[in-house]
């Protein structure tokens, strides 16, 4: 019988890696341990079985928290808990460097001390910084780190610490990096929800700058089954970009949701440009695919259509009843 740590499980894609754990290992338990910031909600975590899911309202910081939440014989620790929004760190680091660096140190620590069989980094493309739209270019793992923003420096900085924790302790440890993930249960202020939301309302939808940049979409399934397959088949010290192929400009992910709202385009609000904005995330997969047999299942259209009824659903349910 296996049994895991997951940290952040409260959150967009922890919550789903919990329900994918649970179903890939029927007798597999599963700690999670979230703080309940902001982004994380119990609402995530409705309908999981509660004799295989134990919820733990903790910080990833606080040593002894961590140390008592890691069973014992534990066969991973699974690292979601982050402060995620580029938007907010660039109002302020603090919360960023404490929980993304600090956070993962402590984990780190306790691992070594609870003789964890495996650690699982989650981190973002992001760390590789930008590329340009006028090229075919891929972020590839040997891609230099040039985090843009005090969010991708937080999460570049976990990355080192879980390399120097391999090297230096032999802790065993993997590291993943995906693209923007889409799907249910995100907290309503990144693109894909915060479109949805106000699209329902009819009020304007911000759109940095021009609306060119690009993002590498996944969606949240995919990216957990990548995850999964990371821990059981990735080698200890590395990294797996996890792409798929899915590069779409803002507008014309807007654009595909109004669509399928029926909505106008004329919601549409063009804002200034955020700070140090990326201009293109873009993957290669090769080695995910290779050496973890992670192929992306979901594609595009199905997946937003979805999401986008998923949400509907549940603000259409919340909203009061138009006499
Ligand atoms: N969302 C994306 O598109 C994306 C893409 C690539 C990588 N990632 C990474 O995936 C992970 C999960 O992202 P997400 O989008 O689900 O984020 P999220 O903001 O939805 O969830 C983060 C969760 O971490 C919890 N948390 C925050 N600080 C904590 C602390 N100190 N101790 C314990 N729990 C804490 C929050 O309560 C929340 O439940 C993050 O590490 C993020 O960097 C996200």
């Amino acid at each position: 019988m296996s049994i895991f740590l997951v940290t952040g499980g409260a959150g967009f894609i922890g919550s789903a890696f919990v329900r994918t754990l649970l179903n890939a290992y029927p007798d597999a338990s599963v700690i999670n341990i979230d703080a309940l910031t902001y982004a994380g909600s119990m609402a995530n975590l409705e309908g999981l079985d509660r004799q295989r899911h134990r919820f733990l309202h903790g910080d990833i910081c606080d040593r002894d928290t961590v140390l008592k939440a890691i069973p014992e014989n534990c066969d991973a620790v699974f690292n979601f808990a982050a402060e995620s929004h580029v938007d907010r760190s660039l109002d302020s680091a603090d919360k960023f460097i404490r929980t993304n660096v600090l956070g993962t140190q402590v984990l780190l620590d306790a691992v070594r001390e609870k003789r964890v069989r495996r650690f699982i980094q989650i981190s973002t493309d992001e760390v590789m910084g930008s590329l340009s739209e006028n090229t075919e270019e891929l972020f590839t793992e040997s891609s230099p780190l040039r985090p843009n923003s005090p969010y991708a420096a937080s999460k570049a900085a976990a990355e080192m610490l879980v390399r120097a924790a391999v090297v230096s302790h032999g802790v065993d440890a993997v590291i993943t990096r995906s693209g923007n993930n889409y799907g249910p249960r995100q907290f309503p202020e990144k693109l894909i929800p915060l479109v949805i939301k106000n699209a329902l309302d009819e009020r304007p939808l911000p759109i940095y700058g021009d609306g060119m940049n690009v993002r590498d979409w996944i969606h949240v399934d995919d990216n957990c089954r990548a995850v999964l397959l990371a821990y059981e088949k990735g080698r200890s010290g590395e990294t797996y970009n996890i792409g798929a192929g899915c590069q779409k400009r803002n507008l014309d992910v807007v654009r595909f949701i109004l669509k399928e709202m029926n909505k106008p385009e004329s919601l549409i609000e063009f804002v200034t440009d955020r700070p140090g904005h990326d201009r293109r995330y873009a993957t290669d997969p090769n080695k995910a695919e290779t050496e973890l047999g992670w192929k992306p299942e979901i594609i595009w259209e199905n997946g937003i259509k979805q999401t986008t009824a998923w949400y509907v659903d549940k603000w259409n349910k919340k909203r009061p009843l138009k006499k």
